[in-house]
């Protein structure tokens, strides 16, 4: 049955008109009328707490949002994706990360094939391997233990694992020294080695295709620098391993396959931290942290699962988003972390939102008339308060934001963290309530000045309340997210889980590079901004 287009949807019409009464609700009102409202709009999932009474909404929204949801058949996408349909259409796959973190024992038969028992049989090869590097088992070309791990990869090869070995770094090996190479610009690769000795390291080339010029490029001048250290390309067995869905392509690299981890053309690279992509998190933290996080992001994807709409903290989320882009106009979303070590999350959810529902075309081809994905951004607090919070809270634009907080800090140091966790609330407050003309009068402010310092208020914004960073609550927490994407893509209708906008440049990419090496100077066909430019870089580069 062809879904219902969304401006046709009977929860669509109404969440139009019930935009026009909210529009011009003050959250001071919000709150004033129901005293509850802030232990009322709460949900709470596998150690995530999320107060989301700070939004434009009222039970109607609620309702008319979840009501959206049902119309868009979330419930039987959710389960089509589960059970392993092949929901990304224009690449024909199955979704399937969900498989990536089912507990060993438990199946899901796809074409035939028990994917679970396919995830534990590399999960336990993995651990193998995180084990002998670990205890110093595994040894170089010259017979030394392994003491630094550098991961080549982009994208979801690269920004998954940077963002967990970030958030892990308190569980992780401190005399093990972990590195990320993903640029390729040669300065990326060239600071990571430089005070490296090459007998004690080992490089994992993540790539999902083993394909992607930026990793081939990094992982063969990688070689070219440990050959030319160690004098022999014997010593390539010994310091490379690769984690890739394309065991040709490894092989025909170089790396012995006995060190290679492999997974499924069901894992979009975006999803792929808890797949063997996680190889170096998993080395640097060890394989029962590694399952700790599995474990988190299975209890979310249960929770997502089975919990009723109205308490399903990715559906909450998501719809939430759907609300402020679609009926407000939002075009961004922040996310901001008051926790040092979740300093890579943002830049990890950029791939994981936009790539994912940064789509113009529904599932079955058609231009959409409405808004889809926003830009999803983000820094630590405190440090983005003295930053851009500036155009949060006066600016004329709607920025509804997460504000992620935690009950303790791994590094407890004497006030540090109440004084980190109360600028989650007066932001939070802030936000939401502001500072009128009369409190701003009332301080005793010069007449002239009091229009500057007046803050709107009615800003929305989410608190996401946990205990304290753990792997298990890292795993919940990308997968809430992961939901929430979901989700929104699920109403809009879109593939969320291809990525064909990235190709093209790709494709211009590889035209052009021999057109700035070679001699003479070729035949340039480009527009003439694009020739002008090459001709201008090849004397530049002379
Ligand atoms: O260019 C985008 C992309 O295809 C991402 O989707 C992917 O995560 C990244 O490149 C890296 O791809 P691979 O793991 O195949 O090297």
């Amino acid at each position: 049955m062809p879904i219902t287009p969304l401006k046709e949807r009977p929860a669509w019409k109404a969440l139009e008109q019930h935009r026009a009464e909210i529009g011009p609700r003050h959250l001071r009102e919000l709150f004033a009328e129901d005293p509850t409202r802030g232990e009322r709009l709460c949900a709470e999932a596998a150690g995530i707490y999320l107060d989301y009474s700070k939004n434009r909404i009222t039970d109607e929204t609620v309702r008319l949002l979840l009501q959206l949801a049902e119309e868009s058949d979330l419930a039987s996408r959710r389960e089509m994706m589960f059970r392993g349909e092949r929901i990304n259409t224009s690449e024909g796959r199955p979704v399937l990360h969900v498989a990536l973190r089912m507990p060993k024992g438990t199946s899901l038969v796809v074409d035939g094939v028990d994917v679970v028992a396919q995830v534990h049989e590399v999960l336990d090869r993995m651990a193998d391997f995180a084990r002998r590097i670990r205890s110093g088992a595994w040894t170089g070309h010259t017979g030394k233990p392994i003491r630094n791990i550098i991961n080549i990869g982009i994208g979801g090869s690269d920004l998954g694992p940077v963002m967990a070995y970030e958030a892990l770094r308190h569980y992780s090996r401190r005399d093990l020294t972990v590195r990320f190479v993903s640029n390729v610009d040669s300065t990326d690769l060239v600071e990571a080695t430089r005070d490296l000795s090459a007998e004690e390291t080992l490089f994992i080339v993540s790539s999902k295709t083993f394909g992607t010029q930026e990793t081939l490029t990094n992982a063969h001048s990688a070689r070219d620098w440990l050959v030319g250290q160690l004098g022999s390309e014997d010593a390539v067995a010994k310091h490379f391993a690769a984690v890739s869905t394309n065991a040709e392509k490894v092989a025909a690299f170089g790396i012995d396959t006995q060190n290679m981890f492999g997974f499924w053309d069901w894992v979009g690279g975006r999803y792929s931290m808890d797949s063997a992509i996680g190889l170096s998190t998993m080395v640097a933290i060890g394989p029962e942290h590694f399952a700790e996080m599995l474990a988190g992001f299975h209890d979310m994807d249960e929770h997502f699962r089975t919990a009723p709409l109205a308490a399903n903290l990715p559906v909450l989320m998501g719809m939430l988003t759907v609300w402020y882009v679609n009926f407000f106009g939002v075009q961004s979303v922040g996310v901001m972390p008051y926790e040092q070590y979740l300093k890579r999350f943002p830049a990890y959810l950029q791939q994981l939102t936009m790539e994912s529902n940064g789509k113009q075309v529904t599932l079955d081809g058609r231009t959409v008339d409405y808004d889809t994905g926003p830009v999803y951004w983000g820094e630590p607090g405190t440090n983005g308060q003295h930053s851009f919070y500036q155009l949060l809270h006066q600016g004329t634009r709607l920025i509804p934001v997460d504000l992620i907080g935690f009950g303790r800090s791994l590094n407890p140091l004497g006030r540090h963290h109440d004084i980190l966790t109360s600028n989650v609330f007066a932001q939070a407050q802030a936000f939401a309530f502001g500072r009128s003309e009369e409190e701003v009068r009332a301080e005793g402010t010069a007449p002239e000045v009091v229009p500057h310092r007046v803050m709107p208020g009615n800003r929305p914004n989410n608190v996401l309340l946990a205990e304290v960073l753990t792997p298990r609550l890292l795993g919940t927490l990308v997968a809430l997210y992961e939901h929430s994407v979901f989700t929104q893509g699920t109403v809009w209708n879109i593939n969320s889980y291809d990525q064909w906008g990235v190709e093209l440049g790709k494709v211009m990419a590889n035209q052009i590079i021999p057109e700035l090496e070679s001699e003479p100077e070729p035949d340039l066909r480009h527009d003439s901004s694009t020739n002008n430019l090459i001709r201008r870089y090849r004397s530049l580069r002379a």
